[in-house]
């Protein structure tokens, strides 16, 4: 918590000005205000219960404060020269990462998306550090040294192998990826990949989700009240997974082999869609 803590309360003044600027952002981008997003998730239920309907995708800010701040906060502390942004979808979390830059007065970010709308929905003063690339972000190109990585994508098993294969080795300072520590009844094939991955090297990482630790999610918001930041997306999961890529000589696992490390995430995601099938045979 402490490194948290002291982000905070270095950062906690900038960060009102910051949201100051970011609202009005939030909603020009289709942010749903509080009842909005009642409604949404009681639509939301009621397609997977009774037409067993995966996901109701639309395009809206779908990054929480929280997690929000935090990016912004590491990127201001880490100054990176490279940021590789992958799914920036309407641009809610880019425009924080390009604020962080712009503070900065330092770095560039490269954004890849099938979909177009953040650049219309990013202000011009901001777009000086970025650039956008559009299409599928597994077969797009990546400068060789990435200074931070951020991922809100595809939240499949291969594509979170093509990233851990690919991205990951080019990677010297920091990564956060979305979606990782989600609520139990959201199952995401990345989400399983990820963990493993952590757990195989060992890596140290933190989330501020409530489902990877209640109290220190508890203790930002306290934090935060404190603090006098405003409370903006209503989705409070904050599932994003933050840490530090090991160096390579850290590796201190049986899967320091790239190759051995592709079996051991392809072994995980091939014990988990047996257990899959025996749970859907159960039932
Ligand atoms: C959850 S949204 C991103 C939300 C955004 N980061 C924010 O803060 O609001 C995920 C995005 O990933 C994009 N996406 C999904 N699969 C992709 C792929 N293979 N290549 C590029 N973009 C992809 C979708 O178009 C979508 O915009």
């Amino acid at each position: 918590m402490d490194p948290i803590v002291n982000m905070y309360e270095k950062y906690g003044s900038e960060l009102r000005e910051v949201w100051d600027e970011m609202q009005p952002l939030y909603y020009k981008m289709g942010g749903p205000t509080r009842w909005q997003w009642n409604w949404y998730r009681v639509a939301h239920f009621a397609l997977r219960k009774i037409a067993n309907y995966p996901t109701v995708t639309r395009n809206r800010p779908a990054t929480c404060d929280i997690e929000l701040e935090i990016l912004y906060m590491r990127l201001r502390e880490t100054k990176p020269k490279m940021v590789i942004d992958l799914g920036c979808g309407v641009g809610w979390a880019t425009v924080w990462i390009l604020k962080a830059l712009k503070m900065n007065d330092k770095g560039h970010c490269f954004s890849y998306d099938l979909i177009d709308p953040a650049i219309e929905n990013i202000p011009m003063d901001l777009q000086r550090r970025w650039d956008f690339v559009q299409g599928c972000a597994e077969h797009s190109d990546y400068p060789p040294e990435i200074d931070y990585l951020h991922i809100d994508c595809e939240h499949t098993q291969s594509f979170a192998y093509w990233y851990t294969e690919e991205l990951f080795p080019r990677v010297k300072g920091h990564v956060s990826i979305h979606d990782i520590f989600n609520r139990p009844e959201v199952h995401t094939g990345e989400s399983d990949i990820i963990k493993a991955w952590l757990k195989g090297f060992k890596v140290d990482h933190f989330s501020p989700s409530p489902f990877y630790d209640a109290g220190f999610y508890l203790d930002i918001v306290k934090y935060r009240k404190a603090l006098g930041l405003p409370n903006v997306h209503p989705d409070k999961d904050n599932m994003m997974v933050f840490f530090e890529m090991p160096k390579k000589e850290s590796y201190t696992t049986p899967y320091n082999d790239p190759k051995k490390h592709v079996q051991l995430l392809k072994d995980v995601g091939e014990m988990l869609n047996e257990s899959d099938k025996k749970e859907k045979v159960s039932k």
